[in-house]
């Protein structure tokens, strides 16, 4: 219903469909690796690099770059990076006047392997300062979304608060389960689109997740039961899954040369968002957004590798 009615007023060119992410903004510390380090071993980096990056702000410069009209709430450290985190996200497009400052910003400490793959520590420091009185005092802007997009790297009482606050607003609610954190069990009825990976699926069941789509179709209903109304999984190069009450689809991936993993689901959750504000199906949303991370693996670091609308429109006339 809000779907429709953002879609029809887009056309008229009355409103745009407007995205609002609250969630984490972080320095990227990312070394390259040929292999991971095991518990007790020191291994030689070949690259190291200081980069933009955090869930929450990685997903709104993919909204951004997709053509989506987005405003990020969150907050910075008062340090030496913290300038240089805001115009990352500014030079994308992204609104930033929702972003604060405070403590110290958070920041990761990444491995990449030689596959692509990495490993993430995650320190959240400003992430985690946001108060309930900040949020309250952006009302008016959560009044505009129409898309709340949320992850899991700012304190899970701030996200049960948003959760609850946004109840009664209009926007759609997309939670990135990531990373995983003990919750109450009732804040997924609060969601209605669940995006996860495979380890993040398991935490959530509490259980491996099976190799059989088909099985894990069955699983997915457990989360259904909850309250979600739609459930993405992410299974990086094995593509996605996608279900609500009605359908289930896969969708493969793309083959291409992973370089470096990081921000391919981000950039699958903007670009996803970015399609849905535009009142394509999600059928057309994923497939999009399933482009649109491949082309990000194709390239080293976060918000860096996020390919703008065009670069993936080329990508996709050029597989076919
Ligand atoms: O999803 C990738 C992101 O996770 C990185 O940019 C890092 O900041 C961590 O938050």
């Amino acid at each position: 219903m809000i779907e429709k009615e953002v879609y029809h007023k887009r056309k008229e060119g009355k409103i745009m469909s407007k995205v609002v992410v609250l969630g984490s903004i972080n320095v990227d510390f990312t070394t390259q690796v040929n292999v991971f380090p095991k518990a007790g071993e020191t291994v030689r980096g070949e690259h190291f690099k200081v980069t933009a990056g955090g869930k929450g702000a990685n997903q709104a410069v993919a909204c951004a770059k997709m053509g989506a009209e987005v405003a990020m709430i969150g907050k910075v450290g008062e340090d030496s990076y913290s300038s240089f985190l805001i115009d990352q996200l500014k030079d994308a497009g992204v609104n930033t006047k929702h972003v604060l400052k405070e403590g110290i910003s958070g920041r990761t400490f990444i491995n990449v392997d030689a596959n692509g793959e990495n490993t993430i520590t995650y320190v959240p420091g400003a992430n985690e300062m946001l108060t309930e009185n900040e949020i309250e005092a952006m009302d008016e802007l959560l009044d505009e979304a129409a898309f709340l997009v949320l992850q899991q790297e700012i304190s899970p009482d701030m996200l049960k608060f948003v959760l609850k606050k946004v109840r009664s607003k209009k926007c759609q609610v997309l939670l990135n389960a990531a990373p995983s954190q003990a919750m109450e069990e009732d804040y997924l009825s609060f969601v209605d689109t669940l995006v996860v990976n495979e380890v993040e699926l398991a935490y959530l069941l509490n259980q491996a997740v099976s190799e059989n789509t088909h099985e894990i179709n069955k699983e997915l209903d457990v989360l259904l039961a909850k309250g979600v109304q739609k459930i993405i999984v992410t299974l990086g190069s094995k593509g996605s899954l996608f279900k609500n009450r009605d359908h289930f689809f896969e969708t493969p991936a793309y083959k291409v040369k992973a370089i470096d993993t990081t921000g391919a689901g981000d950039t699958f959750i903007g670009a996803y968002v970015s399609c849905k504000a535009q009142g394509k199906t999600d059928r057309e949303a994923i497939n999009f957004a399933t482009a649109a991370s491949a082309c990000t693996v194709t390239k080293a670091g976060a918000q860096d590798a996020i390919p703008t609308e065009a670069r993936v429109k080329q990508f996709l006339s050029n597989k076919r």
